[in-house]
C-alpha cells in the first residue's frame, strides 16, 4: 500500500502558481502528462478571468500531446517553452510572440538544466505507469528528461497512467551521466546495451501526491505514403546498397537513426522492402509506427529510443505481445539516446528530413521562409553532426510546385554544408562528399532539383564569378521575396 496519496489534477494545479517552471515528463506525445496540464490551463483561465497573471516556464523532452502544450498555449499560460514542439495552437501563439521559445538541441537539455543554464525548477510532473512508496517509478512511453527534472525539482507530482501496464518495468534504461570535470565515457557501445536502471528513482519526501489518469498517449497519425514519399525512400535504399557495395559501409551494416514526420516513416518502410538492406538496428530518438512493423518482418533486430511514438493502435499490439518486444526495444533519457559520443561511436547512419536547402549544401530543418518556426531542431542536430554518414531528405517542392525546397541560400541555418553529407529527393541523389561549394550546387542542381526550377538555380550560379562560394548579395533571397509577393517562387 503506497504511501503517496491521491490528488485531483485540480488539487495538484493548485499548487503550481504564476511564474513557476514546470518540468513534464515525456518525449513527443508519449509518456507526456494529460490530467495535470489541462488542470494547469482550466487554473490559468480561471485566474485570467479575475484578471490576475499566471503563465509557467515548460520544460519538456520534445513536442507533447495537445492536452499539454495546445491547453497552455489556448490558455495564454505559457512563460517560456523549451525545446521542439509541433503542436499547431503553439506554434501559431509562439509564431505571434505570445509564447517565448528557444529552440535547443535536445541532448542539451538536461545537462543545461543541471549546469544551471536555465529558470531553476519548481516542479517536475511524471507519468508513471506504476509506482511504490519509496517514489520508484515506472515510465511510460517515453523517457525525455524525466531522471533530471525529478532530481533537480524542489516537487514532483506524478500522474499515474492506467492506459500504460506496470510490465513495462525493463523497458527502459535510466541513465544520467555525471557533470564535468567528473564525466567518463558512457558505456554503451551497441544499440542493446544497458547501463542503468528499469526505474526511475525520486526522493519520496519531495512527492506531493499523485494523479489518476486513464487518458491514452495523444499521437497522431501519419499520411499515408504517396509516390513522392515512396520514391525518395526506394532512393535512400538505393544509396545505403550502394555503400555497402562499395565496401563504405560494413557488410553487416551500421545502427540506423531515423527523423520525424511522415517522410521518415515512409524511408523506414522503404528501408525494409529493399532485398539489398541487410536486417538492421535502430539508435534512434522517436521508435515510430514503421519500426514496429518492420520488427515483426524481422528487418529491425533492435532499437533503442527515447520514446515509443506510435499510434494506438500499434501500441495496444505493442502491449498485447510485451515479452516479443522487451528484448527488442530500449526507452533511454534524451541525453543518452541521442548522445554525440554515442553516435559517433557507433558510427550511426542518420536520416533526417529538410524543410529547405541550399544549393550548396547548408540545411534548414525549422524555419518557414526564415521567419515561421516550424517545430524546432529537435535531435536533428545531434545526430547529423556526430554521424558516420548523415543523409537528408526532402521533396523536391512544396506547396504543390510553388516553393522549391531548394533555394540559392537558406533563409535559417540549422545544419551547415559541413555537416550535411548526402542530400535526396524523389528525383535522385546528390552525394556530397568531397565536393567543393560548386561541385555540390552542380550535383544538387543535377540530381536533386525538380525539372521546374533547375535553369532558375543555373542561372545564379553563373551571377557570381571568382568566388569559392558564388552567393551574390543582390540575389540570394530573391525566390523568397517572390514567394512572399506572389505566392509562388517560380
Ligand atoms: N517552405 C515552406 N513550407 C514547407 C517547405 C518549405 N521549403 N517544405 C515543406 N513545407 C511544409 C509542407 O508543405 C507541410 O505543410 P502542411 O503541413 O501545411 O502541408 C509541412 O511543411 C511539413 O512537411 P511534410 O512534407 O509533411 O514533412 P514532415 O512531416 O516529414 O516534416 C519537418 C518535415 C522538417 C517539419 C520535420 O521532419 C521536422 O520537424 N524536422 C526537424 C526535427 C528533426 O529533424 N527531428 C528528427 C531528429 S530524431
Amino acid at each position: 500500500m503506497s504511501s503517496i496519496k491521491t490528488i485531483s489534477a485540480a488539487q495538484a494545479a493548485s499548487y503550481i502558481n504564476n511564474g513557476d517552471a514546470v518540468g513534464f515528463s515525456g518525449f513527443t506525445p508519449a509518456g507526456s502528462p494529460k490530467a495535470i496540464p489541462t488542470a494547469i490551463a482550466h487554473r490559468a483561465e480561471e485566474l485570467h478571468a479575475q484578471n490576475q497573471e499566471f503563465k509557467i516556464g515548460i520544460y519538456t523532452g520534445a513536442s507533447t500531446g495537445d492536452s499539454l502544450d495546445g491547453a497552455l498555449a489556448r490558455a495564454n499560460a505559457i512563460l517560456f517553452r523549451t525545446p521542439y514542439q509541433s503542436n499547431k495552437d503553439l506554434r501559431n501563439a509562439l509564431n505571434r510572440g505570445d509564447a517565448p521559445y528557444f529552440d535547443m538541441h535536445l541532448s542539451h537539455l538536461a545537462q543545461e538544466l543541471r549546469y544551471g543554464f536555465l529558470p531553476r525548477l519548481k516542479f517536475a510532473v511524471i507519468e508513471v505507469a506504476d509506482y511504490n512508496e519509496n517514489g520508484e517509478v515506472v515510465l511510460t512511453t517515453g523517457v525525455g528528461i524525466s531522471p533530471t527534472i525529478a532530481g533537480l525539482a524542489e516537487y514532483v507530482i506524478l500522474e499515474h497512467n492506467t492506459t500504460h501496464p506496470a510490465a513495462l518495468r525493463g523497458f527502459h534504461d535510466i541513465y544520467e551521466p555525471a557533470d564535468p570535470p567528473a564525466r567518463r565515457e558512457i558505456p554503451v557501445y551497441k544499440p542493446s546495451d544497458r547501463i542503468g536502471s528499469p526505474i526511475l528513482k525520486i526522493d519520496p519526501k519531495k512527492i506531493l501526491g499523485v494523479v489518476e489518469c486513464s487518458q491514452p498517449d495523444e499521437v497522431g497519425g501519419f499520411t499515408p505514403t504517396d509516390q513522392v514519399t515512396e520514391q525518395i525512400g526506394a532512393n535512400v535504399a538505393l544509396f545505403l546498397a550502394g555503400e555497402i557495395k562499395a565496401g563504405r559501409i560494413p557488410k553487416e551494416f551500421l545502427p540506423i537513426q531515423s527523423g520525424v514526420g511522415n517522410i521518415a516513416n515512409a524511408v523506414l518502410g522503404s528501408l525494409g522492402a529493399n532485398p539489398d538492406i541487410p536486417p538492421f538496428e535502430m539508435f534512434t530518438e522517436v521508435i515510430q509506427d514503421a519500426v514496429i512493423d518492420l520488427m515483426y518482418e524481422g528487418n529491425v533486430k533492435f532499437a533503442s529510443g527515447c520514446s515509443l511514438t506510435v499510434s494506438n493502435e500499434i501500441l495496444t499490439k505493442i502491449y498485447s505481445d510485451l515479452e516479443f518486444f522487451r528484448s527488442r526495444i530500449v526507452l533511454r533519457p534524451q541525453e543518452i539516446s541521442n548522445n554525440p559520443e554515442l553516435a559517433r561511436r557507433m558510427g550511426l547512419i542518420t536520416i533526417n528530413t529538410a524543410l529547405e536547402a541550399d544549393i550548396f549544401g547548408n540545411v534548414n530543418s525549422t524555419h518557414v521562409l526564415g521567419q515561421k518556426m516550424m517545430n524546432g531542431i529537435g535531435g536533428s542536430g545531434d545526430f547529423t553532426r556526430n554521424a558516420y554518414i548523415s543523409i537528408f531528405t526532402t521533396p523536391s517542392t512544396a506547396k504543390g510546385g510553388k516553393i522549391s525546397s531548394f533555394v540559392p541560400m537558406v533563409s535559417h541555418l540549422d545544419h551547415s554544408e559541413h555537416s550535411v553529407k548526402v542530400m535526396i529527393t524523389e528525383h535522385g541523389i546528390a552525394d556530397l562528399r568531397g565536393k567543393s561549394p560548386i561541385q555540390r550546387a552542380t550535383a544538387i542542381i543535377e540530381n536533386c532539383v525538380d525539372a521546374e526550377y533547375k535553369q532558375i538555380l543555373y542561372d545564379y550560379l553563373k551571377l557570381t564569378n571568382g568566388a569559392h562560394t558564388p552567393q551574390s548579395l543582390k540575389s540570394a533571397f530573391e525566390m523568397h521575396r517572390l514567394f512572399a509577393e506572389t505566392g509562388s517562387m517560380k
